[in-house]
């Protein structure tokens, strides 16, 4: 499969981080020495991906501008020869970068939805920004890797992680149909549950943020509003195409950071001193 576009939601209003939010987007807060966004298009890049999508909302273009070629700044670093930033600057110059606008934030599949017409490639990387991982691959370096044992060009693929029983309701929690005979981290999905308490959790493996979606899941987002709030979630998208288009689970190996709330953040923060 040969990944060459992605779509980042980034349009959230991200409340957890009130009252900064107000001015700065949580996508530009820093882990090392760039923002959580840059390490995000860094694994679209670490799977070939030159053509990336930001869904945003009003207030929050510096995302994009972050990543947007600056003539004026390059000259005056060549002239002062800072060639070290300067390098730094062109690595995006290779990658086309679009915007979109979700002027009403009904949900992650309602953002999805505003980048549906920029998406022509058959099968599309969905990044959510709350979730980074860390280790000898990328979650959509596992996730293309696992499309490639698998063979099915047309699937869609989400990656997984073992979630402790009592926080299933901040998550998707999948049934496993069937495991790989090769890598029993890749397995095949026959049901998925949004947010289930822990109870009623039909396991522990909870969706985190990186997906490929072919067309077909596209196709059929339109169709969930009616999820809960009036709100279009992709995973209704998924649960609505299991009967048509197989959705491959891939258990993620390495460390996953929840930079979505204050406390994952510092954590993280921690990990990139
Ligand atoms: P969250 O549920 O974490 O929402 O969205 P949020 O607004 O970012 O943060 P809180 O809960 O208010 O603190 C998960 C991801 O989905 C995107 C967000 O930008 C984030 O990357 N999203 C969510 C959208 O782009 N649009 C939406 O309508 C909802």
């Amino acid at each position: 499969m040969q990944l060459t576009q992605a779509i980042l939601p980034v349009a959230g209003l991200g409340t957890r981080f009130l009252p900064w939010t107000k001015a700065v987007p949580k996508e530009l807060l820093p882990l090392g020495n760039q923002p959580i966004i840059a390490h995000l298009v860094d694994e679209c890049l670490s799977v070939g991906i030159r053509e990336i999508c930001f869904v945003i909302s009003r207030g929050k273009e510096a995302i994009p501008q972050y990543f947007y070629q600056d003539p004026a700044l390059e000259a005056e670093l060549k002239r002062r020869g800072k060639s070290h930033f300067l390098e730094q600057l062109k690595r995006y110059d290779e990658v086309k970068f679009h915007v979109v606008y979700q002027d009403q934030q009904l949900g992650d599949g309602h953002a999805i939805l505003q980048a549906v017409g920029w998406a022509k490639s058959p099968t599309v990387a969905i990044l959510f920004g709350d979730d980074l991982f860390l280790g000898k691959r990328s979650g959509l370096e596992q996730l293309r890797d696992a499309a490639k044992l698998t063979g099915d060009d047309h699937g869609a693929y989400v990656a997984l992680q073992d979630i402790p029983q009592e926080h299933t309701h901040r998550y998707g929690i999948v049934t496993v149909d069937t495991r790989h005979p090769k890598d029993e981290r890749v397995m095949k999905l026959k049901g998925m549950v949004e947010k289930p308490k822990p109870e009623s959790a039909p396991s522990t493996l909870g969706i985190v943020g990186r997906y490929l979606i072919p067309q077909s899941v596209f196709a059929v987002l339109p169709k969930v509003s009616n999820g809960e709030g009036g709100e279009i979630r992709l995973i209704d998208a998924l649960i609505a195409s299991l009967s048509t288009t197989p959705v491959h689970g891939v258990h993620c190996e390495g460390i996953r950071l929840d930079t979505g709330t204050p406390e994952g953040f510092r954590e993280a923060v921690k990990i990139f001193e």
